[in-house]
């Protein structure tokens, strides 16, 4: 009989459980998709490379900006291998005690002892309980400290796989680090992840290549998350536009998105944002509206 993942009530407090059907694939740049595929090879050979004196690699952190698939990626992952994502909510765990930390965080690495094969551990926003230790003396540092130290044992004797996600990469501890097989870098999208980014949000509506193309300039720079709202609100804008009868040419509608989604001040903006030209270009020579789910194919 198969053996179905079963959390316990102490891991539902501290972990979400992300399901396998719930997943959804995020599109990444080809280096970052040609290594996860060799790991998910690689997890299914792991008998052939242990015969020959190499562990398949079990773990992995992956660092990048915020809204670029780190947490979508590790969800995606674990239903490509048929497994739950335990992702354990680090807000739930860290406490407000000294020592309760460490013991919360220890506590969910417990609960998963014995059906560590039927999921993966995803610690996500890493840094919260990994930040490099530190040789002052104050009494956070020392608390700090201990959980590092605990996250490492706790690291050391975990049969399962874990995957960490952070989006400050510099200032997870040394010794965390290097204890994850791969270090992926979920960087921001080039032109063509935009590009399929884009579609995949304006989606069930399209736009022809060339208008596509136009956007997906117009964004350099911009987060997935940050192209998805801006998909979102476009359909939006179709949808509801004829009811509050305004304009709906396309030099309207990115005026009043780009006044209602924009990138965190941390991050430069993209053109789309900033630049006089790259809006007058959207303005003048773009094909708009787009075409919605149910419109005849045209020649
Ligand atoms: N590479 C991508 N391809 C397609 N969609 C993406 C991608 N990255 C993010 N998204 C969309 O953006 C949203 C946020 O993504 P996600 O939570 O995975 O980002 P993150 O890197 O984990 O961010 P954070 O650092 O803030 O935790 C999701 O709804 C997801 O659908
Ligand atoms: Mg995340």
């Amino acid at each position: 009989m198969t053996r179905k993942f079963n959390p316990s009530p102490a891991l539902r407090d501290l972990a979400t459980i992300m399901r396998p059907e719930d997943a959804e694939q995020p599109i990444l740049a080809k280096p970052v998709r040609d290594a996860l595929h060799q790991w998910m090879t690689e997890i299914r050979a792991e008998k052939e490379l242990r015969a020959v004196g190499v562990p398949a690699r079990r773990s992995a952190i992956l660092s990048g900006p915020p809204g670029c698939g780190k947490t979508t990626l590790a969800h995606h992952l674990a239903a490509r291998l048929g497994l739950a994502l335990v992702s354990v909510n680090l807000d739930a765990v860290r406490g407000m005690y000294i020592g309760e930390t460490g013991k919360n965080l220890s506590a969910a690495f417990t609960a998963l002892e014995g059906q560590s094969d039927l999921c993966i551990l995803f610690l996500d926003e890493l840094d919260a309980v990994a930040s490099k230790r530190s040789s002052d003396d104050s009494s956070g540092s020392r608390e700090m400290n201990s959980v590092v130290n605990g996250l490492l044992q706790r690291m050391e004797s975990f049969r399962g796989m874990l995957i960490g996600a952070t989006n400050r990469a510099a200032v997870i501890d040394p010794a965390v680090w290097r204890r994850f097989g791969l270090h992926l870098d979920i960087a921001l999208p080039g032109e063509d992840e935009r590009f399929a980014i884009i579609t995949r949000y304006l989606s069930p509506f399209t736009l022809p290549e060339e208008a596509i193309g136009m956007l997906a300039d117009a964004t350099e720079g911009a987060a997935p998350s940050l192209l998805r709202q801006l998909m979102e609100g476009v359909k939006r804008d179709l949808i509801l536009s004829p009811r509050l009868s305004r304009e709906t040419g396309a030099a309207a509608v990115f005026e009043r998105l780009i006044a209602m989604v924009r990138p965190h001040p941390d991050y430069t903006p993209p053109p789309l944002w900033t630049d006089f030209n790259t809006k007058a270009r959207i303005a003048e020579a773009m094909t708009w509206p787009p075409t919605p789910p149910d419109a005849p194919e045209t020649a």
